[in-house]
């Protein structure tokens, strides 16, 4: 992993269009008030204990249909578990998780394959298959949910998919070892969109890109987001993704959610983490860039 690119301020990406568009958040990590018709991923009293450790206690959190929610924390505070319970990949000891209105937690088989259908993933290693080629790798969802459609067809979908996450149509029969960090990035975003879901999760997805690459990645987040009118849930440390693309950030520490707002409120709360977080020196790098790249229109 390239820590160290991380350092360098970057092009900033997209606009605040998205987020002027969005009602002002407030820092309570989740609102009871809020409609549910406004929210895509509803979490309470989430608990989770890998033996005697406990990694979220009553942890709380709503995304909003339609943001990009940034989830920040330091090292092993739980942002991939948290994750991976929204998807229901790991059951929690306590809480309960809506996704789109269906129950995250249920048992029931077509409540799961709902969210299934309507989540698209990009894990933090990429997670492609490595014996199967870029195309065949974002075949295998459509496989597994639309095992009727043509041959042609799911190719043709690949393909489309492969062009919207800005691969070369020529990537569609590479493997995965055959292509740079950045373009696996891009074939891991390319099946995470296969099923066109409402809902995207993204791990640590600029982590190992050097810093324009990183931006460019961004960027793409951000056109396909408001393209698609996608929501996603976006777990990062880079910090210029979060002041560049993030409508909202949510911060885990303490085994909670303990603030989820606008990037310029969350610098304000008082708490250690977040104030070494945003206010060391690669914060006000990406601070200064950010500022830097709006004030220049
Ligand atoms: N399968 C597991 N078995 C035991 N402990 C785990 C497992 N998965 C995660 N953990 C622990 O849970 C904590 C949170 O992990 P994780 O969510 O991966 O952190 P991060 O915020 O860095 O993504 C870590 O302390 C990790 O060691
Ligand atoms: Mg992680």
């Amino acid at each position: 992993m390239t820590g160290d690119s991380k350092q360098q301020p970057r092009p900033d990406a997209t606009g605040d269009r998205a987020r002027d568009a969005l009602p002002d958040a407030g820092v309570p990590a989740s609102n009871p008030d809020a409609g549910a018709a406004d929210v895509a991923i509803r979490v309470r009293g989430l608990v989770n204990q890998f033996g005697s450790q406990t990694v979220h206690d009553q942890l709380d959190l709503d995304v909003r249909r339609g943001e990009i929610l940034g989830v920040v924390g330091g090292s092993g505070t739980g942002k991939s578990v948290l994750m991976r319970s929204i998807l229901g990949l790991r059951p929690p000891q306590a809480g309960t998780i809506e996704v789109l209105g269906a129950d995250a937690l249920s048992r029931d088989l077509e409540e799961r394959r709902h969210i299934e259908r309507n989540t698209g993933v990009l894990f933090q290693d990429g997670a492609l298959f490595s014996s199967l080629t870029v195309g065949e790798n974002v075949q295998v969802p459509l496989k597994e949910h639309h095992p009727d459609l043509r041959d042609s067809l799911r190719y043709e979908l690949a393909l489309l998919k492969v062009k919207l996450s800005g691969l070369p149509a020529n990537a569609l029969d590479k493997l995965p070892a055959e292509l740079s960090g950045g373009m696996r990035k891009r074939a891991g975003l390319a099946r995470a969109l296969a099923l066109d879901p409402p809902l995207l999760f993204l791990d640590e997805p600029t982590a190992g890109l050097d810093p324009i690459g990183a931006a460019a990645f961004d960027r793409l987040i951000r056109t396909l987001q408001e393209a698609l009118g996608l929501t996603v849930f976006l777990i990062t440390h880079d910090l210029d993704t979060l002041y560049a693309i993030c409508d909202r950030i949510a911060v885990l520490a303490d085994k909670q959610v303990i603030a989820v707002a606008p990037v310029a409120e969350i610098e304000q709360v008082d708490h250690p983490w977040i104030q070494d977080y945003f206010h060391g020196p690669r914060g006000r790098a990406a601070r200064d860039a950010k500022a830097h790249a709006s004030g220049a229109h």
